[in-house]
């Protein structure tokens, strides 16, 4: 960045834009505007108000700190430690998947289903709950259904429940019915009582696509929360096999990569008693697995 003395906002829009954008890092100018109304904690349009303000010396200091970590490829969401999903904003850090904009289908296909139901109280395992930000976004909006509900979000990783926990206290979900529990879902034998839905967006990315992630994904995102490990489809193989446990009588829904939609069909085939239903996202691909018995 140009060292000027006293850098109006317009200064620091202009310079980091085109530093951002020479190391080809996307969206450059959203980077550098969403940065500074974090620094200044302002929205957009005052900082479009205030494009000939200067930065007071502390704001100047943090921007010129958090600016290195982006040009570092570092995600924005991890810099400024906050996410928006669904309209809620999650706190999120390097324990965490950043919560993506696709995984929103998940939740409205699910809300959609329990409205329908008629059911006056809904049971929900979320698997490998990461921020919390299906949990707590299922929770937030169940309570304006009228509905009961409960809802437990389970993850291998203690970091990623601690940032579940600090979401649920500063979203103010309903600490009676959402709650997170240290699980390795492969320890799992046996579901003991029905569940009304089960939901996951696992790590279901193969390993051998692993290295060939953007850097601002496969450098900074938990490896736990994007891989197996194997080809991509070991929870949803796990999962499965659990849901067909005659004590549950609810349905499953999956996030599923854009390209996995057929290897899911070979997958549901090996199990006779169920079927399986695919959504597609707002980018046209299929995105959404919905299974039944
Ligand atoms: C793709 S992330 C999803 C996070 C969050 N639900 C979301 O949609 O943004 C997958 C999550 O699975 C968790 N995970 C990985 N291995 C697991 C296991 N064996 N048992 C339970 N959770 C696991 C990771 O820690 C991570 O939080």
């Amino acid at each position: 960045m140009e060292r000027i003395s006293n850098p109006t906002i317009l200064d620091i829009i202009k310079s980091s834009t085109e530093l951002l954008a020479k190391k080809n890092i996307s969206n450059p100018r959203l980077n550098v505007e969403l940065m500074l109304c974090e620094v200044m904690d302002c929205d957009r349009v005052k900082l479009y108000l205030d494009f000939e303000k200067p930065l007071t010396k502390s704001e100047l200091e943090l921007y010129r700190q958090w600016f290195k970590r982006r040009l570092n490829y570092e995600p924005l969401q991890y810099i400024t430690g906050n996410a928006y999903f669904f309209g809620y904003r999650f706190r999120v850090n390097e324990n965490v998947l950043i919560p993506r904009q696709e995984t929103e289908i998940l939740v409205e296909k699910i809300l959609e289903d329990i409205k329908n139901s008629g059911k006056s109280y809904v049971s929900i395992l979320d698997i490998g709950t990461g921020s919390g930000c299906i949990a707590i976004a299922l929770g937030k909006k169940i309570d304006g259904l009228n509905i009961d509900y409960n809802i437990v979000g389970i993850d291998v990783s203690k970091g990623a429940l601690e940032v579940a926990e600090s979401n649920l206290e500063k979203l103010g979900g309903d600490k009676n019915k959402i709650s997170f529990v240290e699980k390795d879902v492969f320890t799992i034998e046996n579901f003991s009582k029905d569940i009304d839905y089960i939901v996951s967006n696992p790590p279901y990315i193969p390993f051998n696509e692993f290295e060939s992630l953007d850097e601002e994904v496969n450098k900074f995102e938990p490896s736990i929360s994007l891989t197996d490990f194997k080809d991509g489809l070991s929870f949803y193989k796990k999962i499965i096999e659990l849901y067909t446990n005659p004590v549950i009588t609810g349905k499953l829904f999956f996030e599923i990569a854009y390209n996995q939609k057929s290897a899911l069909e070979n997958l549901l085939n090996e199990f006779k008693e169920i079927q399986g239903e695919f959504f597609k996202d707002y980018s046209d691909n299929h995105r959404v697995l919905e299974v039944t018995k």
